[in-house]
């Protein structure tokens, strides 16, 4: 049964309530302007500002205290129509959001003391908060005092979903899903990156979504944000795309997959590829709650050391490998993330979600990119994205080479080199007996993969 808006921002700001004692105050942000007012960056809602207020409302403010909601926000002015169209009133918005009261933003600065409220991320507004609080608004990922309070208070709330961010993810899965799919299916028609990559976004589009970060669709998969898409596909290569979609309330999906353009992998992209998926498995077969994330890492780290341990190109005892990072030489990044409102869920507050309170980032090559270091609970949403890539920057690197010379056969390494970058990525829901992967319906066999990109 589909719980209505109104019901699920009361139960949101109920549970703040019972954890959070004093009254909290959200900016939604507004839209950058690029060269004149009228024409300016896509704008998107604070993350905090939408957990609760639910609309992607653009120069809202909304107050929580004792479970109740107050909106402030302007009427349209009357010549807006003119440009925008007719524009809802503030008690439409009010009324289809469930808020207690409505007021002009000129009202707000009479309900601000003693409030707690989180930076957001447009300078403008930000300058703002801390106006209107009459006390400085540290930045998002620095809280101090009450604003902190609040931080831990929000990131307890968002680490778990309800049914209604669940529903809205699984359909930001469900597209970039489709998404994929049309990449794959365009790949042996079209010439260039740019060329894919609109296919995919073509179809997040057309489900009225947007896409939740600026997506990754490249032959060199080893540049981890590629954002170009400049190059030209030719037979041999692998294609990574990393594309996601983001619904209107702003709920979001990551998936990265990596195929042969020309359709069918080389024996040694096949057998990378592998190793990349039978982390990706285990890890997955692992989650459940109460496990430790890192552990998943680890458990991915030692796969792939152990993969790369049998095809020659690492040599050693593969716990000894791990410990001393060498998996980090092809596997640099953590494997994975939190997802929910943002791609890299509440990462605004730095580490605040991703990690349990007490915990700091290791210092570790192989540890220092992990973004989430925390006991798995139920209706937590993370990425499970294991990699193997061939980074200049790493393998070339004259420290890197003297600290691993023993342990990597470099000869042996040169036979992969048509094997730049591989990721395989999905986002995985912890359940209370396991797990449920949400993009489950995108292939990530290698036949699979062949199969869809020939159509
Ligand atoms: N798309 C960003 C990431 O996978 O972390
Ligand atoms: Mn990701
Ligand atoms: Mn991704």
């Amino acid at each position: 049964m589909q719980i209505s808006l109104p019901t699920t921002l009361k139960q949101r700001r109920q549970r703040l309530d019972e954890i959070f004692d004093q009254p909290v105050i959200l900016w939604s942000g507004r839209a950058q302007v690029r060269n004149f007012p009228a024409n300016t960056y896509p704008f998107r809602a604070s993350s905090h500002f939408l957990y609760f207020a639910g609309l992607p409302l653009e120069n809202a403010v909304i107050r929580l205290e004792n479970g109740k909601l107050e909106l402030f926000i302007d009427n349209p002015s009357p010549d807006s129509a003119l440009w925008h169209g007719e524009m809802p009133t503030r008690d439409e918005i009010a009324a289809k959001i469930g808020a207690d009261a409505a007021y002009p933003l000129t009202e707000l600065s009479k309900r601000t003391a003693n409030a707690a409220t989180v930076a957001v991320q447009d300078s403008s507004t930000c300058l703002q908060q801390s106006q209107l609080c009459d006390r400085p608004v540290a930045p998002a990922n620095a809280p101090q005092g009450i604003d902190l309070a609040l931080a831990k208070a929000i990131v307890s709330l968002r680490l778990s979903h309800d049914a209604t961010a669940l529903s809205e993810l699984r359909q930001a899965a469900k597209v970039a899903v489709t998404a994929h799919k049309a990449g794959m299916k365009v790949t042996s028609k079209v010439k260039t990156e740019a060329a894919v990559r609109a296919a995919m976004e073509a179809v997040i589009l057309a489900n009225n979504m947007t896409c939740s970060y600026n997506s990754i669709v490249t032959v060199r998969g080893e540049i981890l944000h590629n954002n170009k898409y400049d190059n030209r596909l030719q037979s041999g290569d692998l294609i990574l795309a990393d594309v996601g979609a983001e619904t209107e309330s702003g709920w979001a999906s990551d998936i990265t997959r990596t195929w042969a353009v020309n359709g069918q992998f080389s024996s040694t992209q096949r057998d990378i590829y592998e190793i990349v998926l039978a982390a990706h498995d285990a890890c997955i077969d692992k989650i459940h709650p109460g496990v430790e994330y890192q552990d998943i890492h680890l458990l991915a780290a030692s796969i792939i050391a152990e993969g790369l341990v049998n095809l020659g190109i690492l040599q050693g005892n593969v716990s000894d490998l791990v410990e001393t990072d060498a998996h980090a030489l092809f596997f640099p990044h953590g494997i994975g993330h939190l997802l929910g409102l943002d791609v890299h869920d509440m990462e605004d507050l730095g580490d605040l979600a991703g990690y349990e309170e007490g915990r700091e980032r290791s210092e570790r090559f192989g540890l220092n990119y992990l973004r989430l270091n925390r006991p798995l609970r139920p209706n937590m949403l993370v990425t499970i994205e294991p990699g193997f890539y061939q980074v200049p920057g790493i393998l070339n690197n004259a420290q890197m080479r003297e600290k691993y010379a023993d342990v990597v056969n470099w000869e042996r390494l040169e036979i992969f080199a048509d094997v730049r970058g591989i990721r395989i990525e999905d986002d995985v829901l912890v359940t209370e007996s396991g797990s449920e992967v949400l993009t489950e319906e995108l292939p990530n066999r290698v036949d699979e993969i062949e199969e869809l990109v020939r159509g």
